[in-house]
């Protein structure tokens, strides 16, 4: 079917309107399919948006004035501190949440992955270091033995992108949901931005007939829950609260009783699991309060000073660096997910592939772009008594965002945290494991150390790689 001559005047117009026309340079050698598909992508996006966006004349928070008046956020930490209750009140108010069925889980996975390079969605990464399970399949799996525990579904939602959406509903279709009933499993997709091109503001094509677009951010997914009716399904459920994480982090404690024990005793809308900043300029967001707001300060807008400011201790007053992992209240999320603009687009330098004049595809070596993505911690502000809960990394953040030969968040670095932990556990409880042998429990075998403590035999000596598999000692 062709591209009726109105339509495509209508296009032109506001294209030429947005001084944006240069997208339509080959239309006349694209076919009908072509020609359709550059429109539909083109009548998708919001031009005015792009060019509020492109002039870039919102005002900007003051950083530095923000900083330097900023105190560490209301948070517990991790040796229990901090909170009027105890971790194990904590601990049991979750247990309590999740045995009334009030938790989903989401996890957001449209990222493009482009510093891994791997060729399929990230979830679809084998992490495991002796099982070799994907993290798709680790979220699964704990997820399978926290059902099983507290005997209450936890619908799983899953965030994608188009450039990870039908990858990774494949994968779920052939591998049967990862053992999770396919109905408490609902894969839905993020919204798209157009890149432009960094020196004139132009979109860009990534073919003749295709602008360069890429997924809106992680705080799309406020946007995306909303219209591909995932909120409208929490509430069917009677799901309150949702425990958010990011796909690349397999110690991700996904729908951990203890941060929704600390959420629902704090009585906040959104908490935030961080951790301990290493050294004053680590490259992580700060979450930090100012006013009375809780927010994130990126490493990028933290001067030094500010950074390095410490308490009466002599520890870092900014302390608390974010990691992606959240419980956020569904009511709040219906709340912004009615405000037009809930949440700020940041500007990314990236390298995007585009077709230059010529009509030549160019793969940049340097950052010639500019992204436009949403960023889920701009919720904070927005949320009433938002909380901050401290991990430790060790036991809650390895992610796998480098390919390996980088120097931190690589696969050999995750799977090595993946083993240390399980080591950790096994020794705790008893056993024996001789150098350099790779161990590692399966959620479902043992959620807990307390668990693991049960399961496994008295001077249990480990002395090859092993993987500790559901029903591992029941088949001995
Ligand atoms: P990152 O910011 O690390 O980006 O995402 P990324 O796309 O995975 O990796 P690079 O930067 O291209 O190398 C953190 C988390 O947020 C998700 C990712 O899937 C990951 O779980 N994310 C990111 C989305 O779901 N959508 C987005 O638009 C961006």
């Amino acid at each position: 079917m062709s591209v009726p001559a109105a339509r495509f005047d209508i296009l032109q117009k506001r294209l030429s309107e947005h001084s944006q026309t240069q997208v339509l340079r080959f239309w006349d050698q694209l076919d009908d399919q072509g020609k359709q598909h550059l429109a539909s992508q083109l009548e998708e996006i919001d031009l005015d948006l792009i060019s509020h966006l492109i002039a870039d004349k919102d005002e900007k928070p003051d950083f530095a004035a923000i900083a330097a008046a900023a105190t560490a956020p209301p948070a517990v930490r991790a040796d229990g501190s901090g909170a009027a209750w105890t971790t194990e009140q904590a601990f049991e108010r979750g247990e309590a949440a999740l045995r009334a069925g009030e938790v989903g889980a989401i996890l957001v996975a449209g990222g493009q992955g482009t510093r891994l390079g791997f060729d399929q969605p990230k979830g679809m990464f084998p992490v495991g270091p002796v099982s070799g399970r994907t993290l798709f399949q680790v979220f699964a799996d704990r997820l399978l033995a926290i059902e099983a525990l507290y005997g209450k579904a936890i619908p799983f939602y899953i965030m994608t992108s188009d450039a990870t959406d039908a990858q990774t509903r494949a994968y779920f279709e052939a591998n049967d949901y990862l053992g999770l009933k396919q109905d408490n499993v609902r894969i839905f997709r993020q919204g798209t931005m157009p890149a432009i091109d960094a020196k004139t503001g132009k979109l860009l094509l990534a073919s003749k007939d295709s602008l360069a677009l890429s997924p809106d951010g992680h705080g799309g997914t406020v946007r995306a829950l909303k219209r591909s009716g995932t909120l409208q399904d929490a509430h069917n459920r009677g799901v309150k609260m949702l425990a958010y994480i990011q796909v690349d982090n397999p110690l991700a404690n996904l729908a951990d009783p203890t941060l929704i024990g600390h959420h629902l005793l704090a009585n906040s809308e959104l908490t935030t699991q961080a951790i301990r900043k290493r050294y004053a300029m680590e490259k992580v967001g700060n979450l930090a309060q100012s006013d009375g707001v809780v927010q994130v300060i990126e490493y990028s807008d933290l001067p030094v000073e500010a950074a390095e400011a410490t308490d009466d201790n002599g520890d870092l007053k900014l302390w608390a660096g974010s990691i992606g992992i959240h419980v956020i209240d569904v009511a709040f999320l219906d709340r912004v997910a009615n405000e037009a603009s809930a949440l700020p687009f940041h500007r990314a330098n990236k390298k995007v592939a585009y077709v230059n004049e010529a009509g030549e595809r160019v793969e940049p070596t340097e950052p010639n772009a500019v992204k436009f993505e949403k960023f889920i911690f701009d919720l904070l502000p927005k949320a009433q008594n938002a909380f901050v809960v401290e991990v430790l990394p060790s036991e809650g953040f390895a992610p796998v965002k480098n390919a390996d030969g980088a120097e931190n968040d690589t696969p050999m670095l995750a799977k090595k945290a993946i083993v240390d932990l399980s080591r950790k556990w096994l020794e705790a409880a008893g056993a024996t494991i001789a150098e350099g042998v790779m161990v590692e429990i399966n959620p479902r075998f043992a959620l807990t150390p307390d668990q693991l403590r049960e399961k496994i035999p008295a001077n249990l000596h480990v002395d090859e790689d092993r993987y500790f598999d559901r029903g591992h000692f029941d088949r001995e």
